[in-house]
């Protein structure tokens, strides 16, 4: 069996493009690979953040992993500062990594542009993406579009240290990414990827009532000005929503309506929001569960950076080994 690994960081709730692009994905994928999935807490605190926010966010990130599906009886769930590894073979691959690789980085670009001083932790961040997944040797990385090009990193960073320190025979996998069809969802603004910098989310665990009031506002197909005129379903952003939520029976019959001006962009969007909630309503009702329950939470983090920890314990020892370092 493979084993897969993947990330999220803790900034914030988590919303429909983390759970279309990702953890919906890991939710099935946990019962056909060894999984491992990662709060990492250490790639959030590389832009300003503040630290009674950032653990806070940390345990609602757990407990929206838990309640979109994440099973700890298939699955690992833990925490990155937990594992110390990771910090110690990042360290490593910074002193293989060329510097150019990573200024070139779309992500970092992106990022540095919106902080006044840039720190070298933000610099470093894909370098530490690449320890989380070879400290586990995992080869296949279910993310969304956006991390195609750190795991293009990740698996270079593999080949220079095997080339290096493990020239006989391959140490570290050249880990995959594994994506799904809605590898990028879209903003409310149909404009930019969905994400919490850009304000343009719906969070997992939001109310019926908050979803429609970002709903209503929310872009359609741009050239479909008045209720007569006939939409355009393929450049609608709702639409794409409605092919994540909604079954294909009524994702074939808003086609229908909207392309004959059959129903307006608010008809649409009422059908939308049922499907959402039908799929949410049951997420939401997990959460508010274990929340209740905070000690069942701690438990399956600690068990889980337990595992992580005997597990990267094994590649360190390894690692150092190949590398000359007591
Ligand atoms: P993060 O926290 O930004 O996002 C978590 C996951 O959600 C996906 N995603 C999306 N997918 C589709 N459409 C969107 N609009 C959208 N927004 C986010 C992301 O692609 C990701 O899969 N650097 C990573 C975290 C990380 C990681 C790792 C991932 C750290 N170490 C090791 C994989 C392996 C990040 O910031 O993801």
């Amino acid at each position: 069996m493979s084993r897969i690994f993947s990330g999220i960081q803790p900034s914030g709730d988590l919303h429909i493009g983390n759970y279309l692009g990702a953890v919906k994905n890991w939710a099935q994928l946990q019962h056909r690979h060894e999984s491992i999935i990662c709060i990492v807490n250490l790639h959030a605190i590389t832009v300003p953040y503040e630290p009674r926010e950032l653990s806070s966010r940390t345990w609602e990130m757990a407990v929206s992993l838990l309640a979109a599906g994440l099973d700890p009886e298939h699955c690992t769930v833990f925490v990155q500062s937990m594992v110390p590894q990771h910090t110690e073979l990042s360290w490593i691959f910074n002193t293989i990594t060329p510097l150019g690789e990573l200024e070139r980085q779309t992500q970092f670009k992106e990022k540095a542009q919106r902080q006044e001083s840039v720190m070298a932790g933000l610099l470093n961040y894909p370098v530490l993406q690449a320890a989380d997944i070879l400290l586990y040797r995992a080869d296949l990385v279910p993310v969304g579009e956006d991390q195609v090009q750190h795991l293009e990193l990740s698996r270079e960073v593999a080949r220079k240290w095997n080339a290096r320190f493990s020239p006989q025979q391959d140490y570290f996998p050249e880990p995959k990414p594994l994506l799904t069809v809605t590898r990028r969802i879209m903003g409310l603004d149909g404009q930019t990827k969905m994400s919490k910098s850009m304000g343009n989310t719906i969070g997992l665990l939001e109310e019926p009532a908050a979803i429609w009031e970002k709903l209503r506002p929310a872009m359609t197909d741009p050239k479909r000005v008045r209720r007569t005129d006939p939409g355009t379903p393929e450049v609608c952003n709702i639409y794409q929503l409605h092919k994540a939520f909604s079954a294909p029976a009524t994702v074939e019959h808003v086609a229908k309506q909207c392309s004959t001006a059959g129903w307006g962009c608010i008809d649409c969007k009422k059908v939308l929001l049922e499907s959402m909630t039908g799929e949410m309503g049951p997420i939401r009702d997990r959460a508010l569960e274990l929340r209740a329950r905070p000690g069942r939470v701690e438990e399956i983090l600690q068990g889980g950076a337990e595992h992580c920890r005997l597990l990267a314990q094994e590649t360190m020892r390894q690692v150092k080994e190949k590398m000359g370092l007591p």
